[in-house]
């Protein structure tokens, strides 16, 4: 059984997450989680969030009009990203998850000046890179996903900031989001272009693999087989979902009661979109259009 299963499953209980501590939210727990991403892939997040906890109203808004982020400058992004938080704001969330490696590398630091004390703010990467302290101290790490994730180099520099010698390896694995979107994996196609990936020298001689982007734990089970248990996949979905229920749970904001409500809403609605969200949320739901950009 690998490191991030057997925490999963509670084997290994020691953690010693500390932040977010005797935040001043006077929200009801009935306030909903606001989720977005650049488009659909964040629904993995979402559904990684029910899942933990039916109870939770949620919010997601993926911005497809605007799909990839990987791709788009910092500056845009940034500005994609305030006015959803405004949006998600405006719909009283308690907390709103950057449910984007690409977003949470970018916009996190100004989104959370942005927010200030009106909601939590929880970014994809930080909740990993403790992770990676408590369990996976002296390894050395690959990690994949878009290019603005792997460019900007922040998973390395807050790796490099525990002082606990984690060595972060990276490979900009931009065809993979894409491909995953278009329902190819599980797929002898797939499957080269993941191999045609892992091999590259960049990745070479890990103890394990981040999937940093949030489109990734749908082609975890390929990248698994590639590595035939040498190599601990990292699939941040769920560390990001714990990581969320213990800061509500923290700020005594957990909701209890009837399962909460769920939206979703799109930039740009496409059947394809509301098709690929059954790929993702495990099963299909509706996506209704917000005209955020008009
Ligand atoms: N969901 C994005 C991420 O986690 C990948 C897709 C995109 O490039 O917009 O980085």
């Amino acid at each position: 059984m690998g490191i991030l299963q057997k925490w999963l499953l509670g084997f290994d209980n020691n953690s010693k997450f500390t932040f977010f501590v005797g935040n001043s939210l006077s929200m009801p727990n009935s306030s909903p989680i606001g989720i977005f991403d650049s488009g659909i892939g964040g629904l993995t997040l979402a559904h990684a969030i029910t899942e933990l906890m039916p109870q939770e109203p949620i919010i997601y808004f993926g911005d497809t009009a605007h799909l990839p982020y990987g791709d788009k400058s910092a500056t845009a992004i940034q500005a994609y990203s305030v006015k959803i938080c405004n949006l998600l704001l405006e719909k009283n969330c308690k907390l709103i998850l950057i449910a984007c490696n690409s977003a949470s590398a970018a916009a996190f630091d100004l989104v959370k000046a942005y927010v200030g004390t009106k909601a939590i703010v929880v970014n994809v990467i930080d909740p990993v890179i403790d992770f990676l302290g408590e369990h996976m101290q002296s390894s050395t790490l690959g990690l994949i996903g878009t290019k603005q994730t792997v460019n900007s180099g922040i998973y390395a520099r807050k790796a490099s900031a525990l002082n606990q010698d984690i060595q972060i390896k990276s490979l900009a694995t931009p065809l993979l989001a894409p491909m995953i979107e278009e329902g190819f994996f599980s797929k002898t196609i797939s499957e080269q272009i993941i191999r045609e990936y892992l091999v590259q020298p960049e990745l070479s001689d890990i103890d394990g693999l981040i999937l940093g982007c949030t489109h990734y734990p749908l082609i975890k089970k390929q990248i698994e087989e590639f590595y035939q248990g040498k190599v601990e996949v990292i699939d941040t979905s769920q560390i990001v979902a714990r990581e969320i229920k213990r800061i509500l749970t923290e700020q005594d904001l957990l909701n209890v009661g009837s399962p909460g409500t769920r939206q979703f809403f799109v930039s740009d609605y496409t059947d394809s979109f509301e098709k690929s969200t059954q790929l993702f949320f495990g099963e299909k739901i509706k996506l209704t259009q917000y005209p955020i950009w008009d």
